[in-house]
């Protein structure tokens, strides 16, 4: 094909190593929101993945623009732009991979529940397309707040019949990106190398993220253990307080978000022991949707995989965080009944 061809006269792909370009099966991804402050860099990294053949870029305005930029990139994949409803069932239909950064950020002295009012609305209405233009997608939840926007997914798919449990995602891959670094910082340690599990949700104390079983080891203080927590559950703050008004992560998230993708097309591209951290449906705590390492396959979730040991700290973190995170998951649910 056309494509086949013009891919093998482009840059050649940092995977070319492992297998020959014409192996890689064809993906379509589509973004929505993809005019927006993470949107745009997201756009770019997924521009750069030779994984993707078709990248369709979906906002209320402005993707016109977005996409006539980033298509004059010479990577594998053909970029569409597509505005307005009746634009969205084109970039969806057959879609592998829907990734939703669509939705207000927080300013400064707001939580990201505080988001919920407006953004469940868009996650409703952009799901409801999903269940009908592309009902087999797999699905990477941005939005916030994110503890409450997968239930919301969660519903509107079950209410039209197609709801697969592997197929929905909560991106938290940021919050494991900041624990990384965090981390790396703190013990001195390269931080190419570093691995840190986060579980929980994406908001405050039910971000936890599990430093006893952070590789390389380090012997950090119980002191040092605690702030890094913290940082780890501030990220998102530290990031709008500095912006001052101007939004939230947008660039750290971009990096996040083609982190998860690229696992997700791999998984579906049948690579073995592909494995991340997401909030997904599950039965690790006696919560229904709940993030911990998930390994990704050829059908989206292959396996939740449990929490591994916990240090007390982390232990009395994760009764902490139930309350909180049970009542999010239980405002999701009910938005997405009742309207
Ligand atoms: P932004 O305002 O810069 O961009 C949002 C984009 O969404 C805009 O271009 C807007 O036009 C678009 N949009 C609004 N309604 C839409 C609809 N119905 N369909 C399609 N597009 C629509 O915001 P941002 O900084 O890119 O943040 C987006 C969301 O991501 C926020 O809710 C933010 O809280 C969240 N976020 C999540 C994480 C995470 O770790 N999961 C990290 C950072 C930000
Ligand atoms: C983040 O963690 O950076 C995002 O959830 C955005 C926010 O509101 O903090």
């Amino acid at each position: 094909s056309s494509l086949l061809r013009s891919v093998k006269t482009l840059a050649r792909p940092t995977t070319a190593r492992a297998y020959s370009v014409d192996s890689v099966p064809s993906r379509k991804v589509t973004v929505l929101g993809a005019a927006g402050g993470i949107g745009q860099p997201l756009s770019l990294l997924m521009k750069l993945n030779p994984l993707v053949s078709q990248l369709a870029l979906y906002d209320i305005g402005g993707t016109p623009g977005v996409a006539a930029d980033v298509s004059h990139i010479n990577s594998r994949s053909e970029v569409a732009g597509y505005m307005g409803d009746d634009q969205l069932g084109l970039a969806l239909e057959g879609s592998d991979v829907v990734i939703i950064p669509a939705g207000v950020p927080r300013k400064p002295g707001m939580t990201r529940d505080d988001l919920f009012n407006i953004n469940a609305g868009i996650v409703k209405s952009l799901c409801t397309a999903i269940a009908k233009y592309c009902p087999h997608a797999i699905v990477n939840m941005i939005s916030n707040p994110v503890n409450s926007t997968v239930p919301i997914a969660a519903e509107v798919f079950k209410k039209a019949g197609i709801y697969d449990e592997k197929k929905l995602f909560g991106v938290t891959t940021l919050d494991v990106v900041r624990a990384k670094t965090f981390y790396a910082g703190k013990a001195n340690v390269n931080v190419a190398e570093v691995n840190v599990p986060v579980v929980g949700g994406h908001a405050g104390v039910t971000i936890l993220p599990l430093f006893s079983q952070a590789t390389p080891k380090a012997n950090l203080s119980q002191e040092d253990i605690q702030a890094l927590t913290k940082r780890t559950q501030d990220g998102g703050t530290e990031v709008v307080e500095a912006k001052a008004g101007k939004g939230s992560a947008t660039l750290s998230m971009a990096y996040a978000g083609a982190i998860f993708a690229d696992a997700c097309l791999k998984g579906l591209n049948g690579v073995p022991d592909v494995v991340e951290c997401s909030y997904v449906q599950s039965t690790i705590t006696e919560l229904p949707f709940f993030a911990s390492k998930v390994r990704l396959g050829k059908n989206g979730v292959e396996e939740v995989l449990g929490l591994g040991p916990l240090s007390d700290y982390e232990k009395e973190g994760l009764e902490k965080l139930k309350p909180e995170l049970k009542s999010s998951i239980e405002k999701g649910i009910e938005f997405a009944k009742k309207n």
